[in-house]
């Protein structure tokens, strides 16, 4: 299957989809990285020869048509699948419908708990002791769409925000290739499957 993968940061969550894909058996073959900036993450792709592509808000006039150049990107790629991993930006309609229900994003807490772009400090000041990673479909909301996959991560007392994102981190890797996966060899997508 071809998934392209979006990404903002380090790409640390794409680089354990990458090395999964090294495997024969993976089901899935990334053909595309993307981002919405020259970021880091990107690097992992070039290093092994997989096309990127950034598309920059400021590119672009406005929103709208910074979100049909993205839908283009994504749509010349032909992608099974659409990984948002890390890409901390709203698609808007046009991605939307290039993607339909073939778009997945990893978050680091356990939605519907701590949606957002501060998940971990969001769920460090609520005093959790348990919090999480979740993949889900992307619909047109932030972080609210079907529940594909979760897994659970102890807070541990002297917890800071990037150690606990860090031990998130490490299990999101782990959901998000075993989820991948199975969507991709099932062809199940926006079914709530926890
Ligand atoms: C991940 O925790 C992702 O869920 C969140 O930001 C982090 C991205 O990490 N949105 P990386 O860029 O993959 O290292």
């Amino acid at each position: 299957a071809r998934v392209v993968v979006l990404l903002s940061g380090t790409g640390s969550l794409c680089a354990a989809l990458l090395d999964a894909t090294d495997d024969p058996a993976y089901p899935a073959d990334v053909v595309a990285v993307g981002a919405d900036r020259p970021a880091a993450g990107l690097e992992h792709a070039r290093h092994r020869g997989i096309p990127t592509f950034v598309c920059a808000l400021r590119d672009h006039p406005d929103r709208g048509a910074w979100d049909r150049a993205l839908a283009a990107e994504i749509a010349a790629c032909d992608p099974d699948l659409v990984v948002s991993a890390g890409f901390m930006k709203i698609v808007g309609p046009a991605v939307l419908v290039a993607v339909g229900d073939r778009m997945v994003n990893t978050h680091p807490a356990l939605l519907p708990a701590f949606p957002g772009a501060h998940a971990v400090r969001d769920a460090l000041a609520a005093g959790a002791v348990v919090t999480g990673a979740s993949v889900i479909t992307v619909d047109a909301g932030v972080d609210t769409g079907p529940v594909l996959a979760q897994r659970e991560v102890p807070v541990l007392p002297d917890d800071d925000e990037s150690r606990l994102h860090e031990r998130i981190k490490a299990v999101e890797r782990e959901l998000l290739v075993e989820t991948v996966a199975r969507l991709v060899a099932t062809g199940t997508r926006g079914h709530s499957s926890r």
